[in-house]
């Protein structure tokens, strides 16, 4: 059991990696299906290539490498997404993706012989510009012509757009649902994004569980009208009503749970000159809590707040909300592998839930699934800030290569 990871190798991956979609505007802008997304991939299938490992894609992009394998018996899987926030940070992702690629290329390096293969994964569209998880919600239950047509990113383009030509992807989009048990074991590594870690000065976070998701578009809309003719009693002014309704979501947060949190990312205006009383206000919004229950709590009160706030602005409110992403709780026998291989290695560890939405929790729902966090600087993320110390990476692609190896052997 003692193979380590190349640590060299890694950081170098990740620095490499770090170096596509560089936005001049400051930080890394490789949201999914972009050309950066593509380079990122391009890099990726490289490294594949370099280490003798087979590369297959499915119709949404998912990304699946390992060594050519016919003998029938379920896999292991590690891994994690390759896209990016606009302007996000160089580990969001990127660093599950890169010391899965290592585990197993270090795997096939060491000729050992495990009674499972091992691959790497890398999900489409993680941050979810199309649909919350989108790779991963592709594979637990499939999405049909009907629903990928009415997905939209958050600049209003269609997905079915963004995958026409899309040479990272094989297979019919409506094709990429996985059977239940399909593998023996899923673990990803992630960056933890808060600041437990750090803070109690831990090596290795073990995921419990991660938060339920929701999400979708409130649209008011008003009317056009002169900004210097129109009296302030005689407007339908749509950006009032979304200013009136956002204002209102801190509120709805703190009365619907003490981990309830609601997020307004975006608004989009139009006409958009500064002398037309705004006719349209489209605002993007991202709600969660650990408690489904409370998840459809706060969507109720989101459709609530939105028309209180269209009639005391006479303009109207429409809600479209997107699919929730259930919480869920983390494989306890995965979880005791972990903490056991960070022990085996002398890394402190301790329990935590996460409150980012992962990959994982897709996963959980077809497979025994488990995560690893390493610590987050100040917990900044989804921000240029974002950063782990190099021996904290190395600590966390260590862990995982143990939980792998022991995994496999079962
Ligand atoms: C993914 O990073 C998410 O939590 O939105
Ligand atoms: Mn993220
Ligand atoms: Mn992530």
């Amino acid at each position: 059991m003692d193979l380590r990871v190349d640590g060299e190798r890694l950081l170098r991956d990740l620095a490499d990696l770090a170096r596509i979609g560089q936005d001049p505007a400051g930080g890394i802008s490789r949201t999914a299906f972009s050309p950066a997304d593509a380079r990122a991939r391009e890099w990726y299938r490289d490294r594949c290539a370099e280490a003798g490992l087979a590369l297959e894609l499915d119709g949404l992009g998912n990304m699946v490498a390992g060594r050519p394998d016919t003998s029938g018996v379920a896999a292991v899987w590690t891994g994690s997404h390759i896209d990016s926030v606009p302007r996000g940070g160089a580990f969001d992702g990127a660093l599950g993706t890169v010391a899965a690629l290592e585990c197993v290329r270090r795997i096939a390096e060491s000729g050992r012989t495990l009674r499972r293969p091992v691959r790497a994964v890398v999900f489409s569209d993680e941050e979810g510009n199309y649909g919350h998880l989108l790779g991963s919600t592709g594979m637990r239950r499939g999405f049909s012509e009907a629903d990928l047509a009415a997905m939209t990113g958050r600049d209003g383009d269609r997905l079915v757009d963004a995958l026409t030509g899309w040479p990272w992807a094989a297979g019919a989009p409506t094709a990429t649902r996985r059977e239940p048990g399909f593998l023996h074991a899923f673990v990803e590594l992630h960056i933890e994004q808060g600041p437990t870690l750090e803070s109690a000065g831990t090596d290795i976070g073990v995921v419990t569980s991660i938060v339920g998701l929701g999400g979708g578009l409130v649209r008011f809309s008003g009317r056009a009208d002169h900004a210097g003719t129109t009296p302030m009693d005689a407007r339908a002014d749509a950006l009032l009503a979304a200013a009136r309704f956002i204002g209102a979501m801190p509120d709805l947060a703190r009365r619907t749970g003490p981990a309830s949190v609601v997020t307004t990312g975006r608004v989009h205006v139009e006409p958009g000159g500064a002398n037309q009383v705004p006719a349209l206000a489209e605002v993007l919004l991202d709600f969660r809590d650990p408690d489904r229950a409370r998840v459809e709590q706060l969507e109720e009160g989101i459709a609530r707040a939105a028309h209180e706030a269209a009639a005391a602005h006479g303009v109207t409110a429409e809600w479209e909300p997107d699919e929730i992403v259930a919480p869920v709780p983390l494989d306890d026998r995965i979880r005791d592998v972990i903490r056991a291989s960070a022990t085996g290695l002398g890394l402190s560890s301790v329990d935590l839930p996460s409150g980012a939405g992962h990959d994982s929790q897709n996963m959980a729902l077809l497979v025994p699934t488990a995560m690893v966090f390493v610590p987050s600087r100040e917990g900044r993320s989804h921000s240029p800030a974002e950063h782990t110390d190099p021996a904290d990476v190395v600590a966390g692609a260590d862990v995982l290569l143990a939980t792998l190896l022991r995994l496999a052997d079962e």
